[in-house]
């Protein structure tokens, strides 16, 4: 019986994991310089952690979860973010504890059962960082700066930062109030959900991609004018902070994001050679999110990067590094020289040199071939002669220059030879 994968999942393989393995290692290496500290937490959680954190009105937790009964009785969700969770085990690990900014990230598989189509899967993973424990303007522009910074060291282009401001608990109602009464206004032209949800998440509106109601969104009030003294002013030092830090930016006033925790600050970063699903990255403030939980009041800021879509924009051409090629391959001709070829490349690799051979004494042509695939800088020939001798031909790929080396000499010190091989 031939088994398929489930639909909106996907096995990333060699060729391919390469990618994903630099993505992360030069993540751990931006986010280690500006001190966030990963953190892991399970993939599944009780489901009232989800509904109540992300919002029982967003389409997340009533059409996408992943959530089952356990052989307990208990209601189980593979989480669809990270956010949550992170708050969560901020809360009970009571990493508050001494008060100050905890900063944390983590890489992982989210599960959101939607509609698979290029670049939306019901698997996918996410990079995700939270800031917890201030809420000074410059932890959103330094956040914001940090992923801006790690996109450009991947060599991202054609990528576009959108801020906008959500406004607190100060100034929401009255905007929301705002909103409902435009709403209604022109309620028999607004599309079906966006009349089922006007008043109980109003500010979806702005961001419905129906396009009656996007033309509708047009007219709406703007979130960033409507905002209350205080938050106008942090919004004004987010954007200054940025422009000092030359990060450009543009304002949508239509970025509501879709999870209910955002308050102040919401942010995308989009880019222009992804299609409809077009947003890398998305994030803001959430400053009520670790009280809902029952932590302690805990202003927070974060984002989380689509990392299937991330790495759908690098470019292997631009960054040939990203495949690691092994610095030698051995030729083994014969028993006996398969058999030294074992002891030899268990050498070679404790020295730290990345060594692949032929296999069951495969004719030196195709063996060649595979060494060629590989990529390997080096070729080793080693037949019965070589071995009698402990002579052997070692060939520079790179320019075909074929050189005699002693198997004494390789064995003494493989990284010099492999570097200037005389
Ligand atoms: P989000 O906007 O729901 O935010 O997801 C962040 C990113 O995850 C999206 O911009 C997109 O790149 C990627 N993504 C989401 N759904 C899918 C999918 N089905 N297939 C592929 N990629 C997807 C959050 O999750 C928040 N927790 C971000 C955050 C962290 N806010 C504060 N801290």
């Amino acid at each position: 019986m031939k088994i398929k994968k489930v639909r909106g999942v996907k096995d990333i393989l060699p060729g391919e994991i390469e990618k994903w393995q630099w993505v992360e290692s030069i993540t751990h290496s931006v986010f280690s310089n500006y001190g966030f500290k990963e953190i892991r937490v399970p993939i599944f959680e009780y489901t009232k952690l989800f509904s109540r954190g992300i919002g029982e009105t967003t389409d997340i937790v009533e059409k996408e979860m992943y959530t089952f009964e356990d052989k307990g009785g208990e209601m189980i969700t593979l989480r669809p973010e990270g956010t949550a969770s992170v708050a969560r085990a901020y809360v009970e690990n009571k990493l508050y504890n001494p008060p100050s900014l905890t900063k944390l990230y983590y890489i992982g598989p989210m599960f959101r059962y939607e509609r698979p189509q290029a670049g939306r899967f019901r698997q996918f993973y996410q990079i995700g960082v939270e800031a917890m424990g201030s809420q000074s303007p410059s932890v959103d522009a330094e956040v914001i700066c940090m992923v801006s910074e790690l996109l450009k060291r991947l060599g991202l282009k054609n990528t576009e930062l959108q801020i906008n401001s959500l406004g607190c608990p100060e100034c929401r109602p009255q905007y929301r109030e705002l909103l409902k009464k435009s709403g209604r206004e022109k309620f028999e032209e607004l599309c079906n959900n966006c009349q089922q949800r006007l008043d109980r998440n109003p500010l979806r509106l702005l961001d419905c991609k129906v396009e009656t109601c996007s033309e509708i969104a047009q007219e709406l009030p703007k979130t960033a004018e409507h905002l209350c003294e205080k938050c106008d002013q942090e919004f004004s030092l987010v954007k200054e902070l940025l422009t000092s830090a030359n990060t450009d930016f543009t304002i949508n006033f239509k970025l509501v994001r879709g999870l209910d925790y955002y308050s102040k600050t919401a942010f995308e970063i989009v880019s222009s050679d992804l299609g409809a699903q077009s947003a890398v990255c998305g994030g803001g403030r959430y400053d009520q999110l670790v009280e809902e939980f029952d932590g302690p009041a805990t202003p927070c800021f974060g984002f989380a990067i689509g990392l299937d879509r991330l790495v759908s924009l690098i470019s292997t051409d631009d960054n040939p590094e990203i495949f690691r090629k092994p610095d030698l391959f051995i030729v083994a001709l014969g028993e006996a020289a398969e058999k030294e070829t074992f002891k030899i490349t268990q050498n070679l690799r404790k020295q730290g040199v990345s060594v692949d051979r032929g296999y069951e004494s495969t004719s030196m042509k195709s063996q060649m071939r595979k060494a060629d695939k590989s990529g390997a800088a080096f070729v080793l020939i080693l037949g019965e002669n070589e071995l009698n001798s402990r002579t052997c031909p070692l060939k520079n790929m790179s320019d075909g220059e074929q050189k005699d080396i002693s198997l004494e000499t390789l064995l003494a010190d493989a990284k010099s030879v492999l570097i200037s091989p005389t």
